[in-house]
C-alpha cells in the first residue's frame, strides 16, 4: 500500500504543472490539492486489477494517476460552499479556503482535463483501440450517468428521506462509477482478459465501491474530524439522508459487511492473482477515515 502511495505521489507530483509556471496561483493551487494527503484507493485499486492483469506498473501508474486526477477534481468542487461547503479536507483547508472559490473551480476544471491528457498522451495500453475505450470508459464514469449525476442528485436530496433502492442508486453514481472505472482501468492495461473475468471484476467493482460510500457515510457519523482529516457530523448537519440516517448505525454496517462477502464472491474464479483485491476490500471495510 505504502509502495503505490509513493508511487502516485511521485507521478502525481510529475505530471502536475510546476508551481512557478504561469499562471503560477492555479498551478500552486493544483498541486497543494492534489499532494501530500489521500489514501489513493482508487489507484490501489487500479494496481490491484493490475496484477490480475499482469500489466506493467508504467502503464497502470498513469491509469492511476488519472483516476486520482479525478476523484481530487471531484473533492475539490464537493467542498464548494455551493456544493457541501466545507473546510478541511485531507487534514488541510479546502482548496477554495486556501485560495479562493474561483481558484477552486479553475482547479477542479484543470485537474479533469490533465486526468484526460495523461491518458490519451502517454501509452497505458496493448492496442490503440483499448486505449480509445479506456479514455470512454472513463469519461462515461464520471459525467452526468455517473458521478457526476450522482452528486446532483445527492445535492437534491438534501431534506429529503429516500427509499433504500434511491439512496443505492444514488451512491451507486457518485462514489461508485469512478471506483468501478478504476477496476476496469487497471484490467484493460495489459493481458486481454476473457469476458467472464471481465464481468467478474466489474462486478467485485461495484460492490466496493458502493461498500465505500456506506463505509464514508458510516465514518461521517462515527468518527472524529481529526480522525477522518475532514469535518465530521456533516451529513447530520446538512440533512443529508445516508445509509446511517435511513439503516442506523448497526444496520448500515451489517449492510457494508453483506457487500464486503458479495465483493469477495465476485472474486471467486480468480486465484491467488486477486489477492490484492480482496485486501482493498477489506481495507475499504474496516478503514478509520
Ligand atoms: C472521499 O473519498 C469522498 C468519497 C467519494 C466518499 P476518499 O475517502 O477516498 O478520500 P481521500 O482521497 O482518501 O481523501
Ligand atoms: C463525495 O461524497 C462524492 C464525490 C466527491 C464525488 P461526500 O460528500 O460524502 O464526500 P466527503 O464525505 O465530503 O468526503
Ligand atoms: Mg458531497
Ligand atoms: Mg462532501
Ligand atoms: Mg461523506
Amino acid at each position: 500500500m505504502r509502495a503505490v502511495q509513493a508511487r502516485m505521489e511521485s507521478c502525481l507530483a510529475a505530471a502536475l504543472p510546476p508551481a512557478k509556471v504561469a499562471p503560477a496561483r492555479l498551478h500552486e493551487a493544483m498541486r497543494y490539492a492534489s499532494l501530500d494527503g489521500g489514501k489513493r484507493v482508487r489507484p490501489l485499486l487500479v494496481f490491484a486489477a493490475g496484477e490480475v492483469s499482469q500489466s506493467a506498473p508504467e502503464r497502470l501508474e498513469i491509469a492511476a494517476a488519472a483516476v486520482e486526477l479525478i476523484h481530487t477534481y471531484s473533492l475539490v468542487h464537493d467542498d464548494l460552499p455551493c456544493m457541501d461547503d466545507d473546510t478541511l479536507r485531507r487534514g488541510k483547508a479546502t482548496t477554495h479556503i486556501e485560495f479562493d472559490q474561483a481558484t477552486a473551480l479553475l482547479v477542479g476544471d484543470s485537474l479533469q482535463s490533465l486526468a484526460f491528457q495523461i491518458l490519451s498522451e502517454r501509452p497505458v495500453a496493448e492496442s490503440a483501440q483499448t486505449q480509445l475505450e479506456m479514455i470512454a470508459l472513463l469519461a462515461r464514469a464520471i459525467g452526468s450517468r455517473g458521478m457526476a449525476g450522482g452528486q446532483a442528485i445527492d445535492l437534491a436530496s438534501i431534506d429529503k428521506t429516500l427509499s433504500v433502492p434511491e439512496l443505492e442508486f444514488m451512491h451507486i453514481h457518485k462514489t461508485g462509477a469512478l471506483i468501478r472505472a478504476a477496476v476496469m482501468l487497471g484490467a484493460h492495461c495489459c493481458r486481454a482478459l476473457t469476458q467472464d473475468e471481465l464481468k467478474a471484476l466489474d462486478s467485485y467493482a461495484k460492490w466496493v465501491g458502493l461498500a465505500f460510500q456506506v463505509v464514508d457515510d458510516i465514518l461521517d457519523a462515527r468518527e472524529t474530524t481529526a480522525t477522518l482529516g475532514k469535518t465530521a457530523g456533516k451529513d447530520a448537519q446538512a440533512n443529508k439522508p445516508t445509509y446511517v440516517s435511513i439503516m442506523g448505525p448497526l444496520g448500515a454496517r451489517t449492510l457494508a459487511q453483506e457487500l464486503h462477502e458479495k465483493a469477495l464472491a465476485a472474486l471467486r474464479l480468480f486465484d491467488a492473482k486477486a489477492n490484492r483485491l480482496r485486501e482493498i476490500a477489506e481495507f475499504i471495510l474496516n478503514r478509520s477515515n
